[in-house]
């Protein structure tokens, strides 16, 4: 029998750790025949190929080009270069993950020529309708004829949106799966003895949300918290460049970078990210996977955000939620307290991506 002819598709950096074990299993299966897609919404080296030579992915086999632009133009232009591709392909089955604006595009695009999508990390939900990816995410989630979740908070959002439970299915969270698999490589790369900061000892800043680096009152509140605390501990600070943009456009870069104790770097790779994060002793962060990075690896985090669209990272794990006014106060509360209690949600075990692999083949009968 020929093989199913499944694509996975990649766009921007959060997306190649979960894509990467999935495509890492898929590889071993005879039934199916995988295709790496990745649509080019991040392009910079920092960015996408870092990820795909740190995590052992191939060369995509098509590459779409699309860049950067508006929401609408980077939909759109997903949309157009894939729907093309899915013409000439005719895949079987279309894997799409997390909440960008390729997964979005990338779906309607497949279900409109009436081709099946499955959605992995479905069902998360901030219930803040101005974030783009809740509306990447409400959107996949209503196409999608097969909904991977991480954990039952997620379940419980699809039902609450009349999702047929025939459709869900938990399988655990798959970052962990790129965790363990690259574990050894992590440790080795002993990033904070690079830098020369103790384990413990140093804190990790990333920023890039439009709500807090696109205007300059909340960035310039951020940059005033960094610098305080860097009087109490040194602070690496991998910059994406749409943060770094703006830190230059609003005049804050220089101060930042002149600042004893603040390291502005460029945007790590996952295994260098991973090792700095490990040991930190606390990490500030508005990202969505870090949340879950750092509740698996029992490191205190404080998100810049109002809500969260993983809430069990609050619930069992060791995220808060916090405001630029409320950060200097949570940060002492962290330096003063005790080991946090390190359990990580049930199935974020490193064993996501054979559990994916099975539901894929029982729906697609092989
Ligand atoms: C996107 C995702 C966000 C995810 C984030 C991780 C959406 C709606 N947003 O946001 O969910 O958390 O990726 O980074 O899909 N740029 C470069 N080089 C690159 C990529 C981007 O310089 O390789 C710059 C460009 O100026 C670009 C800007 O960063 O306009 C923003 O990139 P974009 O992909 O639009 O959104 P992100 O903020 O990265």
């Amino acid at each position: 029998m020929k093989p199913v002819e499944v694509h996975l598709i990649a766009a921007a950096r959060p997306n190649f750790m979960k894509v990467a074990p999935l495509h890492h299993a898929l590889q071993r299966e005879g039934w199916c025949r995988t295709t790496l897609v990745h649509t080019g919404q991040h392009y910079d080296d920092t960015m996408s190929e870092a990820f795909l030579r740190d995590l052992g992915l191939p060369h995509p086999d098509v590459q779409l080009g699309i860049g950067s632009g508006t929401h609408a133009e980077q939909t759109a232009a997903a949309m157009v270069a894939y729907e093309r591709t899915c013409r000439e392909r005719r895949p079987g089955w279309v894997v799409v993950v997390g909440d960008v604006n390729s997964t979005l595009a990338c779906t309607l695009a497949a279900k409109k020529l009436g081709i099946p999508v499955a959605h992995l990390e479905a069902g998360l939900r901030s219930n803040d309708r101005t974030m783009p990816e809740e509306l990447n995410r409400i959107v996949t989630d209503a196409l999608a004829d097969l909904l991977w979740t991480p954990s039952p908070d997620a379940d419980a959002n699809l039902r609450r949106e009349g999702i047929p439970d025939t459709r869900i299915e938990r399988v655990g969270n798959i970052m962990m799966d790129s965790y363990e698999l690259l574990r050894g490589a992590i440790v080795a790369a002993d990033v904070p003895g690079s830098l020369g900061v103790t384990p413990d000892e140093y804190a990790v800043v990333t920023l890039h949300r439009p709500v807090n680096v696109d205007q300059v009152d909340p960035l310039r509140e951020l940059v005033v918290a960094i610098i305080e605390l860097a009087d109490r501990m040194p602070v690496v600070f991998p910059v994406h460049p749409r943060t770094r943009d703006r830190l230059e456009a609003f005049g804050l870069w220089d101060g930042l970078t002149a600042t004893r104790g603040v390291r502005a770097c460029e945007p790590m790779g996952y295994i260098e990210f991973m090792s700095l994060v490990r040991e930190a002793r606390l990490v500030i962060t508005d990202s969505g996977g870090i949340q879950e990075e750092t509740t698996y690896l029992g490191i205190p985090c404080l998100t810049v955000r109002d809500t969260t669209e993983r809430p069990i990272t609050v619930l069992e794990g060791t995220n808060r939620l916090v405001s630029t006014d409320s950060l200097a106060a949570e940060v002492t509360t962290i330096i003063e307290r005790p080991g946090l209690n390190r359990s990580s949600p049930d199935l974020w075990d490193g064993a996501t991506a054979p559990r994916v692999v099975a539901s894929l083949r029982r729906v697609v009968g092989r």
